[in-house]
């Protein structure tokens, strides 16, 4: 990838870019970066390989060189209340971009999974602070390239197993950058709901029966909808739970959850 080129072309979300061949994890190295710096919004980091990709949850998240796009990018947000929403936005402009540079209909499972043919293919990752100030970190991971295994992988998929052709890392970073600008710009004149709506248009999750693991315990129900700060609300007898972090599981046709 070409930095010189990567930053004419930007706004001002990777205006200020680090490109990297390896790293840990660039999540890691721009929350190290603002510990010693001051840090322009938007600024990003792009590695080839993470040798210790973080993934939600505590799990770790597969980056092989060459085969996907690891990125993290700063924002300010005004609030800290506003992660949640954040992972939600960054997902409908990761999908903006998916679907603008590949055809693909790329879809969204709650909250921020990238979905292809029922399978992964992305993931999110933010993390937010207040020290110096008010800060999160939207690291992003895509499957490119490559083919995963169905058997040790049978929930993960790459954007070329799923159909896309000729897949330049710079274009597909170029287009995340741009929706994300343009996604968090307007969200920050309109509010969440510009988010909820768009995610609501992507998503494969609601209308379905779900198991969700979350920080509370297991929830299982149909999930009806998202709330305005992005909860994930599941129908039970007793009534609507709102579920505000976790991982999500959707009822298969065979009874399966996946
Ligand atoms: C998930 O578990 O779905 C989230 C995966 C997030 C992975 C990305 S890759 C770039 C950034 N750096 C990391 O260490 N993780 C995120």
């Amino acid at each position: 990838m070409n930095e010189e080129f990567i930053r004419e072309e930007q706004g001002w979300i990777g205006q200020d870019i680090t490109v990297l061949e390896t790293v840990g994890s660039t999540n890691q190295l721009l929350r190290e970066r603002l510990t010693r710096e001051n840090v322009p919004p938007g600024a990003a980091i792009l590695a080839f390989e993470q040798t210790q990709g973080r993934g939600r949850s505590g799990r770790n998240w597969l980056s092989p060189r060459g085969q996907g796009l690891y990125a993290s990018v700063v924002l300010y947000p005004p609030r800290i209340q506003h992660g949640g929403i954040l992972s939600l936005l960054a997902a409908v402009a990761l999908t903006d971009a998916i679907r603008e540079v590949t055809g693909l209909s790329a879809g969204l499972k709650w909250p921020n999974d990238g979905i292809l043919d029922g399978k992964k293919y992305s993931g999110i990752l933010v993390e937010a602070g207040t020290t110096p100030i008010l800060w999160a970190i939207v690291g992003m991971g895509i499957n490119v390239r490559g083919r995963f295994g169905a058997d040790q992988f049978p929930h993960a998929i790459t954007l070329e197993e799923a159909g896309a052709k000729n897949m330049s890392l710079e274009s597909l970073w170029q287009s995340i950058a741009h929706h994300l600008e343009a996604r968090y710009e307007r969200w920050l004149v309109e509010g969440n709901l510009s988010v909820i709506e768009a995610w609501r248009s992507y998503t494969v999750t609601l209308g379905k029966t779900v198991v969700a693991q979350g920080s509370l315990g297991t929830v299982t129900g149909m999930a009806e909808d998202v709330d305005e700060q992005g909860r994930l609300l599941i129908r039970q007898a007793s009534g609507l739970i709102p579920v505000s972090s976790g991982e999500v599981s959707i009822r298969a046709s065979d009874g399966s959850y996946a």
